[in-house]
């Protein structure tokens, strides 16, 4: 599929390095903009295809809540890979301010339990002497 994109060659080159360096841990965050049907989609997909990576994929609606496009993406990923997310190392801790049962995984990781669950409210502050 890689050879029906057409003239997207240096664009591909970049992103592609882009993707490179993210597989070797230096991630960064790229954004893509244009008119639409000039081509966004098609072309990360061509990058995507030929690219030794998982690629999550989510998406966002003018209702949607902050990072609700990455959950989406993240949890797509946790259905057909339901172990998928235990080697992610020291970004564990950060996905798992997105995804509750993650955190959980963590706590018994380490020893941490919290009686706290998901979706449960938070205890309240501290209270401060007058
Ligand atoms: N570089 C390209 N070469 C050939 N066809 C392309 C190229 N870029 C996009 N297309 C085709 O144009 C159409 C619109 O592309 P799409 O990626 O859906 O646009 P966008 O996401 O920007 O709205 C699709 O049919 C796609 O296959
Ligand atoms: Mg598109």
């Amino acid at each position: 599929m890689r050879d029906t994109l057409i003239e997207r060659e240096t664009e591909s080159a970049w992103l592609q390095s882009a993707v490179d360096d993210a597989v070797s841990g230096r991630g960064s965050l790229v954004l893509l903009s244009g008119e639409a049907g000039v081509g966004k989609t098609r072309f990360v997909e061509v990058v995507a295809e030929g690219a030794d990576a998982h690629f999550l994929r989510g998406a966002a609606e003018p209702a949607s809540i902050a990072y609700a496009p990455v959950v989406a993406g993240l949890r797509g990923f946790m259905r057909t890979n339901a172990g998928g997310l235990t080697g992610c190392g020291p970004l564990r801790p950060h996905l798992a301010l997105l995804l509750p049962e993650l955190g959980d995984a963590v706590a018994r990781a380490t020893g941490r339990h919290s009686s706290r669950r998901s979706g449960a409210p938070s205890p309240p502050p501290p209270r401060k002497d007058p």
